[in-house]
């Protein structure tokens, strides 16, 4: 007899890890995670597990690469090879090539390169656990280390993923939800400046789909600004007290 399969939504409406349709994994945020780096964080959002570090502005090497008027932005999207199920090869992939390059892109309307000519801002993202959507959590995770690096911003980049699952619109697909699900839809979202800094979809949505889809994105989105602004403000709301008592 072949094993019937379980549905990644059951009659309850919950998904296979508990969630309910409209309900994002928990995450964590931890801001200044590594010691040698100018701004970093360790980002969780259920099993994923995420580091993002930024260097700079520092100078450019090689010199004839740099920009008169604003600063380069680097970006390396990584996963280790324990981080996914089967071993992935350290060497770059072109999914690798091509999401640092998406995640640059989302980057640059918030940071305010023209400020800093001639330099460089690196920014590593190495994701350490992989359970689907980490391209939009390690975009959130880099703006954190951004800020925490005391790069100055247009506003943070938040970002979440939805998509279709047995019918229905769902957010947060996790690893499972990604490959057995209909769509796969990445949003990030710049409350400040009211715009969308990304937009890709995989598979397949109605127009009213989309919408709803889209609009869930959003709002988790904010959800996840207000989370990336409460760890900003502890940790340099103490950092201000503390510069307040030894005045
Ligand atoms: O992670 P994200 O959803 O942004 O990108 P994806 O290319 O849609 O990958 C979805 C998920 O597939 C990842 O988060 C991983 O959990 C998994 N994956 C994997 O198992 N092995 C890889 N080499 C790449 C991705």
């Amino acid at each position: 007899m072949s094993e019937q399969k379980k549905p990644l939504i059951d009659e309850e409406g919950l998904r296979t890890d508990g969630r309910k349709i409209d309900e994002f994994r928990p995450i964590t945020i931890t801001l200044g995670y590594l010691r040698h780096a100018d701004g970093s964080v360790l980002y969780q959002q259920g099993k994923c597990k995420i580091i993002a570090a930024v260097f700079g502005p520092s100078e450019v090497h090689p010199k004839h690469i740099e920009l008169p008027d604003r600063a380069i932005l680097r970006v390396r999207y990584h996963m280790a090879p324990f981080s996914v199920e089967e071993r992935k090869s350290p060497a770059p992939s072109r999914r690798e090539i091509e999401l640092s390059m998406v995640i640059r892109n989302s980057l640059e309307p918030v940071i305010m390169t023209e400020l800093f000519p001639r330099t460089v801002i690196d920014i590593f993202i190495e994701v350490l656990q992989a359970d689907g959507g980490t391209r939009v959590a390690g975009l959130t995770a880099a703006t954190l280390a951004l800020a925490d690096a005391g790069i100055p911003m247009r506003g943070l980049v938040a970002g979440c993923a939805t998509g279709k699952v047995e019918g229905k619109v769902v957010v947060d697909l996790n690893d499972i939800e990604d490959k057995e699900g209909e769509a796969d839809m990445p949003v990030a979202y710049i409350p400040t400046l009211n715009k969308i800094s990304l937009l890709q979809m995989d598979g397949i949505m109605t127009r009213d789909e989309f919408k709803e889809a889209l609009s869930m994105g959003i709002n988790s989105c904010m959800k996840i600004y207000q989370m990336q602004v409460s760890a900003l403000k502890s940790k340099y709301g103490q950092v201000e007290a503390q510069a307040k008592e030894e005045e």
